[in-house]
């Protein structure tokens, strides 16, 4: 199974982010938290920000869009270069045309859940969505706690993906992934594992991901 792992630049050190962003570069993608201070309680990087660290990184850019108007502002960061682009289920009013919005700018388009929100209210969008994130924290903060409770999840969604034929999407997790918990939400089915302070705390970076794969590999 193809593995991915994702590094988390929230958990960087925003002083130096160019090295920070090169640091990871043995990683898939390079996640790029958005915040706006409305959808959850923080703020991150700016759009004019977030260009910049699309058009510096050396690995496809994931961005994950926290923010309460994604229906109108997801294109725009498909449009500045994500590889991917992810926006929340509980912000879209219309996350059909959103999806179809971030694929016609070229990126692959991924739908985001918050850990109350069930894998049944967006079962509907799977044959159209490239990625499913199922978020294993509130959403806001690096360096929390995984949610075990949110592997039901994860196992619900995996077991309707293999249901499905064609290109299947990716089942990305996102909170509290480490070298204690990434086996745990693999062996739920997720292939795509987000890790912001698992690899931005650790001295060698690019072991960090080469041992989060291999924890991956289930
Ligand atoms: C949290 C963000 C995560 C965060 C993960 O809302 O979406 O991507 O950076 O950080 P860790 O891996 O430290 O939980
Ligand atoms: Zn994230």
């Amino acid at each position: 199974m193809a593995i991915r792992i994702c590094p988390s630049i929230l958990n960087a050190d925003h002083t130096r982010l160019s090295d920070e962003i090169q640091r990871v570069a043995t990683a898939d993608l390079l996640h790029l938290d958005v915040m706006d201070n409305i959808f959850v309680p923080n703020q991150t990087f700016s759009f004019d920000e977030c260009k910049e660290i699309i058009r510096s990184s050396p690995i496809p850019v994931d961005s994950h869009l926290m923010i309460i108007d994604p229906d109108q502002k997801a294109e725009l960061y498909a449009h500045a270069g994500s590889a991917n682009v992810t926006f929340h289920f509980e912000a879209s009013k219309d996350p059909r045309s959103t999806i179809r919005k971030i694929k016609a700018a070229g990126a692959r388009a991924g739908l985001a859940v918050k850990p109350k929100t069930n894998f049944e209210e967006v079962r509907e969008y799977l044959p159209e969505i490239d990625m499913l994130l199922i978020m294993t924290v509130e959403p806001g903060f690096g360096g929390q706690s995984f949610m075990a409770d949110q592997l039901v999840k994860v196992e619900e969604a995996h077991k309707a993906i293999k249901e499905m034929t064609g290109d299947l999407p990716w089942l990305q997790v996102d909170g509290g992934i480490s070298l204690d918990t990434i086996a745990l939400a693999a062996r739920a089915g997720a292939d795509t594992f987000v890790a912001g302070s698992a690899i931005y705390k650790s001295s060698d970076a690019a072991r960090s991901i080469r041992e989060l794969r291999e924890l991956a590999q289930v």
